[in-house]
C-alpha cells in the first residue's frame, strides 16, 4: 500500500486516549492507546439487530460436520459489533463528568477493544475459523467478566454529579443488552461441547429446585463467613416440575434474592441465631409461566426505603464498623454458576443486586414483584415466562 493511501486510511481514525496518564493496573487492566473507527461505530450501531428466540436458538440444528457452529458464528460476527457499537455510543453520550471517572473508562475502553477485535475478524466460512472465533470470544467473555462490578463501583463515586436517571438508564441498558451478548456468545460455545440434557446454554431438563439449592448452598457459605451463622432455606410446591429454560440468568437472580433474605433474617435475628426463622422458598409452575416466591422473617422494608430499593446504588449494608460496604464482587458473569464464586466474596454492598435482579426479570419477559411487611419480613416473586410460549422473550 503506498503512504498517501495509508494516511488517507489513517484520516479515518480518531484517536481517542485516557485521560489518565501511564499504566493503570488497579482493576486488573492495562491501559493501553486505543483507537477507533467513529464512523464504523455509528454504521454498526445503526444496523437493526436480530434477536432470536431461545426457541429459534434451540432448534438450528446439529450437524456432524460442524456446519451449525459455522452458521451459529457466523451469525454472532454480524450481530456482536452492532450491538457493541451500541454500548460504545451510550457511553459517549454520558456527560464528560462521568465518562472521566477512571472505572468508567475502563468499561468504556473494554467495549471499544472488544468492538475492534470482533469487527476485524475475516468472514467465517469454515471450522478452523469458528474454532478461532470461539476463542476470542472466550477471552472477550472472561475480560468482561467484571464489567457489573466496575459499573456498580463507578456509580457510587459519580453519583452525586448528575441525575439519577442518566446513571440508571445507562446502568439498565448496559446490563441487559449485555446480558443478550453474553447469552449468546455462551451459547454459542456451549454447542462446542455435549453436556447432557443441555442444548447450548438451554436446559432441556431445567429444575427450578436445584438451581435454588445451588444458590442456598452459595448464600449460605456466604453467610456464615460474613455473620458466622445462616438461616435454613426450605424449598416447598412444585419441586418436581422440570421443563426447557436457560438456568444461568434464573440462578443469578435467585443467588441476589437469597442472599438479600439471608442478610435480613440474620440481621435482624443476631440476638438469637439459633432461633432463626426460616427462609421459605416455594416454587409454582404452570404451562404458561413459572413463579418462585422468597418469604423471609428478616424484619421487612420500611416505607420510606421502598421506592429506593430498585434503584441502581441504593444499599442499607453496612460493614461492621457501620460504614457502607465497598467490598470485592457481589457480581458475577453469567457462564459461571452461582456455586463456584469462591467464598469469601460479600452478601451485599453495591445496591445492584435487586434493580439488576429486576431488569434481568424483564428481560426475560418476566417481573420481580417485592411486598414488604415492615416489623415482619419481606416477600419477594419472580415471574418468568415459559420459553415454548408465543410472547417468548428474545435474546
Ligand atoms: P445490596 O444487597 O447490595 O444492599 P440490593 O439491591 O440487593 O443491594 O438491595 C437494596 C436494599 O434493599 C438492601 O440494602 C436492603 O436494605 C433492602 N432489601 C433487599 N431485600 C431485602 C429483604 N429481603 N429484607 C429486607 N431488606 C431488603
Ligand atoms: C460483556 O460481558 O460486557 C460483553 O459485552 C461480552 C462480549 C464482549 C463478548
Amino acid at each position: 500500500m503506498n503512504l498517501s493511501r495509508k494516511v488517507d486510511q489513517l484520516k479515518h481514525f480518531k484517536f481517542w486516549r485516557f485521560v489518565s496518564s501511564g499504566p493503570n493496573t488497579e482493576y486488573g487492566l492495562e491501559k493501553k492507546w486505543a483507537y477507533y473507527d467513529q464512523d464504523f461505530v455509528d454504521r454498526e450501531a445503526a444496523k437493526p439487530l436480530h434477536k432470536l428466540t431461545p426457541t429459534q436458538i434451540m432448534f438450528h440444528g446439529k450437524f456432524a460436520d460442524g456446519s451449525h457452529l459455522v452458521k451459529s458464528a457466523h451469525y454472532l460476527q454480524q450481530e456482536l459489533p452492532r450491538r457493541i457499537a451500541r454500548h460504545i455510543k451510550d457511553f459517549q453520550s454520558l456527560p464528560y463528568v462521568v465518562l472521566i471517572n477512571p472505572i468508567m473508562q475502563e468499561v468504556y475502553e473494554l467495549y471499544l477493544r472488544a468492538f475492534r477485535k470482533l469487527v476485524h475478524v475475516t468472514e467465517i466460512d469454515n471450522l478452523e475459523k469458528e474454532r478461532q472465533y470461539s476463542f476470542l470470544l472466550s477471552q472477550l467473555l472472561n475480560d468482561h467478566k467484571d464489567v457489573v462490578t466496575y459499573l456498580a463501583k463507578a456509580f457510587r463515586q459519580v453519583k452525586k454529579f448528575v441525575p439519577y436517571e442518566v446513571l440508571g438508564d445507562l446502568a439498565e441498558r448496559t446490563l441487559t443488552s449485555r446480558l443478550g451478548i453474553r447469552l449468546l456468545a455462551e451459547h454459542h460455545l456451549a454447542l462446542r461441547h455435549k453436556k447432557e440434557h443441555f442444548i447450548g446454554i438451554i436446559g432441556t431438563q431445567t429444575s427450578l429446585k436445584h438451581i435454588i439449592e445451588r444458590c442456598v448452598i452459595n448464600c449460605k457459605d456466604l453467610c456464615q463467613h460474613r455473620f458466622g451463622y445462616s438461616p435454613a432455606v426450605y424449598v416447598s410446591g412444585h419441586t418436581k416440575a422440570t421443563f426447557p429454560y436457560i438456568p444461568a440468568p434464573v440462578e443469578y437472580i435467585m443467588q441476589e434474592l437469597i442472599k438479600n433474605s439471608m442478610r435480613a433474617t440474620v440481621v435482624r435475628h443476631i440476638e438469637n441465631p439459633f432461633e432463626m426463622p426460616p427462609i421459605e422458598v416455594t416454587i409454582c409452575n404452570n404451562d404458561e409461566y413459572f413463579t418462585i416466591k422468597i418469604s423471609d422473617k428478616g424484619g421487612g422494608i420500611p416505607d420510606s426505603q421502598l421506592s429506593d430499593i430498585f434503584q441502581y446504588s441504593f444499599t442499607t449494608s453496612t460493614d461492621n464498623e457501620g460504614n457502607l460496604c465497598e467490598t470485592e464482587d457481589t457480581f458475577d458473569n453469567f457462564s459461571r454458576a452461582a456455586n463456584d464464586k469462591g467464598i469469601g466474596g460479600v452478601l451485599s454492598g453495591y445496591g445492584f443486586g435487586l434493580p439488576s435482579a429486576a431488569a434481568y426479570a424483564k428481560f426475560l419477559g418476566g417481573s420481580l414483584t417485592l411486598v414488604s411487611m415492615y416489623g415482619l419480613g419481606t416477600d419477594v416473586f419472580l415471574k418468568l415466562i415459559h420459553i415454548n410460549q408465543p410472547n417468548c422473550f428474545r435474546i
